[in-house]
C-alpha cells in the first residue's frame, strides 16, 4: 500500500488523517518553491487535465489549471454550452470519449450532488472533486485548514472554529465540518435558522448569536450566501441578514486576536464588510487563494502516484 492510495479525490472523508499531513506537507513544498516555476514542471509531463466546470468559477477553475500547468501538464478546457452535450449526450457518454482520447485526470464541477463519485466508479479516468452539488468541496475545505495552521499559525488541535452564515446549501461547511472534526479542531456554526441544516452534520453546536460566535472561537469561517441554491422566503432580506449576522469592524472588534477566513466570492456588505475583508490583519481571504493552488499542486501530484 502507498502512503497516498486515492485514484481520485471525491470527498473529505476518504481521506486519512495521515493522508491529510501528507498533502499539507507537500503543498508547503511547492510554496517554499514558488518562485522557481521550473522546480516541479516534469511531474505530469505527459499527463492530460481536463477542466469541466457545469456551474461557474473563478479561483477553483484557475487554480486548478495553474496547479497541473506548474506540474507540466497538458490542460484542456471542456465547455459544455459548445459540447454535443447540446445535442442530449449524457455525461458519462462525454467521460468516456475523453476517455477514449487519453484524458488521464478531470476536474469537475457539478451541480449533482454525487456525481463526480458516480463517474469516477465508470471511468478510469482519475477525477478530482471541484465541488458536487451541496455535498463535497474537498480542496477548499483543504486549503482553509492548510491557511489556519500555516499562514494563520492557529494548530488545529482543540481549536475553536466558527463557520458562519448559509450553511444549509453549502459543500464548502460540509467538507469543512468532517475536515476540521478530523484534525481535532472543535467546530461550531451560527446563522439564521431558516439556512441551517435541520440536522447538524456531526452534531456540531449551534451559536446563536454572532458576538458570542466572534468572542468564543479563535477562527471564522464566513460563508457565502448561495443565492442561487435558495429557495425565496429563506431570509427576510439581505439587509438584515446583514445586521445580524454580518461581520463588521465593531463586531471584529469584539475579538481582535480571531483570524477570519472566506471561501469567495465574497457578498460585500452582506456577509462580510469590505474593510473587514481587505484590511483587518487577520483576515487571510487573499492568502486562502494562493494556498488553494499548492493544495491543488499537491492533490494533483499525489493521485498520480
Ligand atoms: N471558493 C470557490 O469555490 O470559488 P469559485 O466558485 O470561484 O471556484
Amino acid at each position: 500500500m502507498t502512503d497516498f492510495p486515492h485514484r481520485s479525490i471525491i470527498s473529505i472523508e476518504q481521506l486519512s488523517v495521515e493522508e491529510i499531513r501528507l498533502t499539507f506537507e507537500r503543498a508547503k513544498n511547492y510554496l517554499a518553491n514558488w518562485d522557481d516555476f521550473t522546480a516541479h514542471t516534469t511531474t505530469l509531463t505527459g499527463k492530460t487535465v481536463a477542466l469541466a466546470f457545469f456551474e461557474n468559477s473563478t479561483r477553483t477553475k484557475f487554480s486548478f489549471e495553474i496547479a497541473a500547468r506548474r506540474l507540466g501538464a497538458t490542460v484542456l478546457t471542456f465547455t459544455a454550452s459548445s459540447s454535443s452535450q447540446q445535442k442530449g449526450e449524457s455525461i458519462l457518454d462525454t467521460i468516456h470519449t475523453l476517455e477514449a482520447m487519453g484524458v488521464d485526470m478531470m476536474v469537475l464541477r457539478h451541480q449533482s450532488s454525487g456525481i463526480v463519485d458516480f463517474l469516477s466508479q465508470n471511468s478510469s479516468i482519475r477525477f478530482l472533486n471541484a465541488g458536487d452539488g451541496q455535498q463535497n468541496h474537498p480542496t477548499q475545505a483543504l486549503l482553509d485548514a492548510y491557511t489556519i495552521e500555516n499562514t494563520a499559525n492557529k494548530s488545529l488541535n482543540n481549536l475553536r472554529v466558527c463557520i458562519v452564515g448559509d450553511i444549509l446549501h453549502s459543500r464548502v461547511a460540509r467538507s469543512n465540518i468532517q475536515l476540521l472534526t478530523k484534525l481535532g479542531a472543535n467546530v461550531s456554526i451560527c446563522g439564521p435558522k431558516t439556512i441551517l441544516p435541520k440536522h447538524t452534520p456531526y452534531n456540531v453546536p449551534v451559536i446563536k448569536t454572532i458576538d458570542e460566535a466572534v468572542q468564543e472561537n479563535d477562527v471564522l469561517i464566513v460563508l457565502r450566501l448561495q443565492k442561487e441554491r435558495m429557495e425565496n422566503g429563506l431570509l427576510p432580506s439581505l439587509e438584515e441578514f446583514s445586521k445580524y449576522y454580518g461581520i463588521s469592524s465593531s463586531v471584529i472588534a469584539k475579538n481582535p486576536n480571531i483570524s477570519l477566513l472566506h471561501p469567495a466570492p465574497v457578498n460585500y456588505g452582506v456577509e462580510i464588510a469590505f474593510d473587514v475583508a481587505q484590511d483587518y490583519p487577520n483576515s487571510f481571504i487573499k492568502q486562502q487563494v494562493t494556498n488553494g493552488v499548492a493544495i491543488r499542486m499537491a492533490l494533483l501530484s499525489l493521485i498520480n502516484n
